[in-house]
This record gives C-alpha cells, structure tokens and sequence, in this order.
C-alpha cells in the first residue's frame, strides 16, 4: 500500500482543485491523457487530435471484435470510452471521482452513446460488484498511476476478465528519484509501489501472460515539452513566493519536462490464459 501522509491529497482533491479543473479543460479539452505525435514533432497543435491518435493506439492494442464488452477503469470524463464505442465497443466506465462520474454521463448521453457507454461511480480497487469472466477487455489510460495498490487492482481486473481476455495499460512508468519529483508524486496521488519496469513482474505474479510492452515516450514529449514551456514563468515566480506546492500542474509539467528521461510511457498488454492458470 502506499504510504500517503494524512495531508497529502486524495484523488478526488487532487482533480476537483480548481488548477486541475482549468487546466484540463483549457489545454487538454478534458480528455485527461497525453496524444501520440509522430517521434521527432515539435507542434503539437491541435491537442485533440493527437489525443484521438492515442485513443486509436489504445483500440487497436486491445485488438477485439466489435461488439466486445470492456471496461474503462478511471474513465475521467468520457472520452474515451467515447473513442471505443464509436469503434464497436460496449463499454463499462467507472471513475472514483464523482465529478468525472457526472462529466461522463453528460457526456455519453450528449453524444448519443447511452446504448454502448454505461457510466458508474467505482473504485477499482474494489470491484467486487462485477462477476468473474465477465469482461472481452480491460483497459486503463493514466489512471493505474494513482493506484494505492497496484496488484490487488491487477488482481480484480484478472478475475473479471474472461479466459483469453485482454488488459491493456496506457501509463508512465517512473523512476522520479528527485526530491522535487517524489513530491510531484505525492501531491498528485501517484505515490505507490511502482518501479520503472515494474509492470511485467506484477502481471506474471497475478497469472497474466504474453506480456507486450510498447515503449511511446518519445511520442509523448510535444505535450511535456509544451507544458515546459508555457509553466516554466509561472513557475518560477510560484517558486519565488513559496507557493508551487499549491499548482501541482504547473510543477509536475515543468518538472517531468526538465527531467525528461527519468522515466518512460508505455503501453502494456497482456492476456488472461485460457486454459487454467
Ligand atoms: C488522468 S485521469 C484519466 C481519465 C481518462 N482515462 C482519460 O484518459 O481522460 C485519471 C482518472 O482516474 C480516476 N481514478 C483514480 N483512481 C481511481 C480509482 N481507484 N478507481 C477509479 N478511478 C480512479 C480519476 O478520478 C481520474 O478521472
């Protein structure tokens, strides 16, 4: 489990802070993840778009047919599982944040997805309302990052999934050493058990198999770069007055940028066996 201090923000504090409503909204249209630009981009304008690369990434590493059941876990707003149903999906979203939660079912029903997206309140840690075998696919786009403990949620999505089923993980995967990066970590709720290559250790321990690791960091970068860019002024005058701590956006975007390397964003599949075991 991860060792969070009593003050350190919760999930729901860290999104609901007025920072991370603006600045989702504003610069990432409140799809809460990183686009996939081609290696070597230094525009990354429009946003969306490479944002919808990286939802297409997503699908196709889930590599199911249409009509697939699968479950979005930490959905954010919607987006998506927007993305996958209009692809053929059917998709089971839930968020531990009730605002997203609220996003979301606007959103689906705005959309005219009702049908193939359902939205609910859940924690993955906890899913024991959903039966065994019950899912095609699993997927996560930078949630898994703010798990408290990261097997037992490998473990829950392993026993939902049906026996050839697929698990796929869209994440960074640190190695923040830094004292500034640690706490980076801890103001966003990301502090857990996590190394860097961690991932194939723990899927094998929870009985996933054919493990595939694909590494995008270098496709990831033009947003980083972009918020290395635009904090780093703010920054320094938060710095000056003591109050960085208090825009933990600002700080994680110009840190991660200044310390580009300490880490990588991978997508990580893996399969549920089908025979036993
Ligand atoms: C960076 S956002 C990504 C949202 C969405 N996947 C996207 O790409 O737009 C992370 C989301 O995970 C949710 N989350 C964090 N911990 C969770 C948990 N234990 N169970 C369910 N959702 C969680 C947060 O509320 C937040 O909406």
């Amino acid at each position: 489990m991860a060792s969070q201090g009593t003050n350190d923000p919760s999930v729901q504090e860290y999104y609901t802070s007025a920072e991370s409503r603006l600045g989702y909204a504003v610069l990432l249209g409140n799809a809460r993840h990183c686009g996939f630009w081609p290696k070597g981009t230094w525009w990354p304008f429009p946003i969306g778009r490479a944002q919808r690369v990286m939802e297409e990434k997503l699908y196709q590493r889930l590599d199911l047919p249409k009509d697939s059941l699968v479950l979005d876990a930490g959905a954010g707003s919607g987006l998506v599982a927007a993305y996958m149903a209009k692809q053929g999906l059917r998709v089971h979203a839930i968020d531990l944040t009730p605002l997203h939660v609220e996003q979301a079912t606007n959103n689906i029903e705005s959309w005219g997805l009702s049908d193939r997206v359902s939205v609910q309140l859940g924690d993955y840690h906890d899913l024991s309302g959903f039966e065994d075998d019950s899912f095609d696919g699993i997927y996560t786009m930078e949630t898994f990052v703010h798990a408290d403990d990261p097997v037992k949620v490998l473990r829950n999505f392993y026993r939902l999934l049906r026996p050839g089923g697929v698990l796929v993980l869209h994440e960074a995967d640190f190695h923040w050493d830094s004292e500034v990066l640690q706490e980076v970590l801890r103001l966003s709720h990301c502090q857990n058990t996590l190394k860097e290559g961690s991932y194939e250790e723990m899927l094998g321990e929870v009985g996933f198999g054919h493990t595939t690791i694909d590494d995008m960091t270098d496709n990831v970068l033009p947003l980083w770069r972009l918020f290395g860019i635009i904090g780093a002024v703010p920054y320094e005058i938060l710095k000056l007055c003591g109050q960085q701590h208090r825009f933990i956006n600002i700080m994680a975007g110009v840190e991660a940028y200044r310390n580009w390397g300490q880490g990588r964003y991978i997508s990580v599949r893996a399969t549920k066996p089908k025979g036993p075991g």
